[in-house]
């Protein structure tokens, strides 16, 4: 059994040749493909005119951009981390190629055992030494007529057979990450060179024209003072709404609503009764909160730090934007249980100060108050809870030291698991990794075999999201206890604990934990208290129970 789950690529560089022999190059061109991303074509626009009979390109990126600060690149172009998730390395650089997958070892399916477990394997490409070189021949004519609005097709396809073909997967083959010695990364390498084909050739016009569309800025009158969003250097820039800027008075007014118990039935609960500001905004201790009418939710509370770089919400993403989820723990029955016409009556109908009706007026221009506004007042102050300034942030940038057991943890937690080649590390940062601590992405760590909340398949109904979870951004966690999305784990001892011993076999583990042994990385427990010691250093002063903060406290 071989089941192929990721599949994602950066492309650079791409070069075209004429059938005179010359070649026209476009350094400035990149992609990134994906399969779970449904991202697998791209689009070249302005060749000239001309006949062209090669196609070459890297997969990778050059040298020069693999070690530059991406912080700079505009939101959505394909080497910015955010769109492609491909950046989670501290010391800089991108993965090239990631092909992720289960199989079946061949002795145990031999062997008929029952209880064979599939095993994974996650080969990652990156440096700069293993950069890709494809060359594919096409047909491709641009001459004539008509030529400059001519769209064509080129299809050229990876056989995926051909990549693994001589490869055995077993346990040495589970993983790469292409250390110099790694004669299986050299070897990928060169079959993924080799592996590239030309499809059939189709000219079309339709989805070509699609892809190409521009995306549209939102126009209308600016309402409102510009805020300032603050976030690290070292994040990439977040994919802001453009069509709810963020101003001061939204900010103000979403601040103001957050804290406001008339968002419940009854009026005695608000957002922050369970996002408690000095409690790293989840209910404090609680695996579960209880809601108005007594009864207690489903999943523990989720922080609500850098949800700008998010674009799922919950933890099995079912809310596709903030201004939409917004909207839900006000109407959910275990949680405010409201309607939304008693909460824009009750709005109406407040006093206080300032009305809501002025209110509403400086944020958006008009007095009306409407649910769709109290949504995305709501999602401008969520946008501005940033985190970017704890230990470990001003350690990276040369301003503190991580104490030894620290550094220790920092290197646990950002080091391989693969005894054979040697190394013992936690392998967290596959999912945790990068400056957000998290990659966007749902995955199962492996709590149990069945498990009873399904997770991200709620939200799906995809055989292959079951016990799938949102990856928590690790930032702040030591003031979320207790973990995981049913609280189960009351320490972040016990929650470390998890990846060393407790790790569960099923089929939607994630590849980066079924390759390990089972049961876990099994690391002794200096090691384990490494790590959380590590994970203490992502703590933002600011936000510990206690500490003054002026960008989280309530509005007066
Ligand atoms: C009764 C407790 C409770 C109340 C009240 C509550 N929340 Fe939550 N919040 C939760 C729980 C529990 C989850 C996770 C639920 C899930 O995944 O199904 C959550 C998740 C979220 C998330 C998702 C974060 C992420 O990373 O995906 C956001 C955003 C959020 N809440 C904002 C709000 C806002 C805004 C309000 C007020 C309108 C609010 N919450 C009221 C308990 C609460
Ligand atoms: C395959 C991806 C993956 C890997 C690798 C991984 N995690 Fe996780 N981690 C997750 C997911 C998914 C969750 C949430 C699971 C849930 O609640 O169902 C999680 C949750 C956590 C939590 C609880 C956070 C919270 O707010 O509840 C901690 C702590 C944690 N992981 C630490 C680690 C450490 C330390 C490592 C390395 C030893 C690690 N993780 C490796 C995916 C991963």
């Amino acid at each position: 059994m071989l089941a192929i789950t990721r599949l994602d690529l950066l492309l650079s560089g791409l070069a075209v040749r004429r059938t005179d022999g010359t070649w026209l190059e476009k350094n400035d061109w990149f992609a990134y493909l994906s399969g779970r991303a449904g991202r697998t074509n791209f689009v070249l626009r302005g060749l000239p005119p001309g006949d062209y009979d090669r196609l070459q390109f890297n997969i990778g990126v050059p040298p020069d951009l693999n070690h530059a600060a991406p912080a700079k690149l505009e939101e959505r172009h394909p080497l910015n981390p955010m769109v492609n998730g491909m950046h989670w390395n501290w010391q800089g650089g991108y993965v090239f190629l990631a092909l992720e997958g289960r199989f079946t070892p061949l002795a145990s399916a031999t062997a008929g055992s029952q209880n064979q477990s599939a095993s994974g394997f996650s080969w990652h490409l990156a440096t700069d030494r293993l950069l890709m070189n494809v060359e594919v021949p096409v047909t491709l004519a641009l001459s004539g007529e008509r030529a400059a609005d001519r769209r064509t097709t080129l299809r050229v396809a990876l056989e995926l057979a051909q990549v693994f073909d001589g490869i055995i997967l077993d346990d040495e083959t589970s993983s790469t990450h292409s250390r110099p010695e790694d004669r299986l990364a050299d070897k990928l390498r060169q079959r993924v060179e080799q592996a590239f084909l030309p499809g059939q050739r189709a000219d079309t016009a339709g989805p070509v024209e699609k892809l190409v569309t521009p995306l549209t800025a939102q126009s209308g009158p600016v309402v409102g003072t510009p805020y300032r969003f603050t976030m690290s250097a070292a994040f990439p820039k977040p994919a802001l709404p453009r069509d709810n800027p963020l101003t001061m008075e939204g900010v103000a007014l979403g601040r103001r609503l957050f804290n406001d118990p008339l968002l419940s039935r009854g009026g005695k609960q608000s957002c922050a009764s369970c996002h408690q500001m000095q409690a790293g905004t989840v209910d404090a201790g609680k695996a579960f909160s209880v809601g108005v009418d007594g009864q207690p939710g489903k999943r523990n509370a989720m922080p609500l730090y850098n949800l700008a770089w998010k674009s799922e919400f919950f933890w099995d993403g079912r809310a596709k934007s903030l201004r939409q989820q917004a909207l839900m723990p006000i109407q959910d029955e275990l949680e405010m249980h409201e309607t939304l016409a008693n909460v824009v009556g009750k709005l109406k109908a407040a006093g206080g100060a300032e009305s809501y009706h002025e209110v509403f007026a400086w944020a958006f221009g008009s007095s009306d108050i409407t649910a769709e506004r109290v949504g995305l007042a709501l999602e401008q102050f969520l946008l501005t809870l940033t985190s970017h300034d704890a230990k470990f942030d001003r350690v990276m940038r040369r301003e503190a030291l991580f104490t030894a057991e620290e550094q220790r943890g920092f290197e646990l937690f950002h080091t391989e698991h693969d005894p054979r080649r040697g190394l013992f590390g936690a392998d967290c940062f596959h999912c945790h990794g990068g400056p957000l601590f998290q990659n966007v992405a749902f995955a199962n760590n492996g709590l149990d075999h069945e498990p009873r909340d399904l997770g991200r398949y709620l939200a799906t109904g995809r055989e292959g999201d079951r016990g799938k979870f949102a990856v928590p951004s690790l930032r702040n966690v030591e003031l979320t206890a207790p973990y995981m999305h049913d609280g189960r784990f009351a320490t972040l001892e016990e929650a470390v604990f998890h990846y060393v011993r407790g790790v569960r076999h099923s089929p939607t583990l994630d590849p980066n934990l079924a390759k390990h042994p089972p049961g876990g990385v099994r690391l002794p427990p200096e090691d384990v208290r490494a790590l959380v010691a590590f994970l203490r250093t992502l703590t933002e002063e600011s936000l510990r129970p206690g500490a003054r903060n002026v960008a989280l406290a309530p509005s007066p």
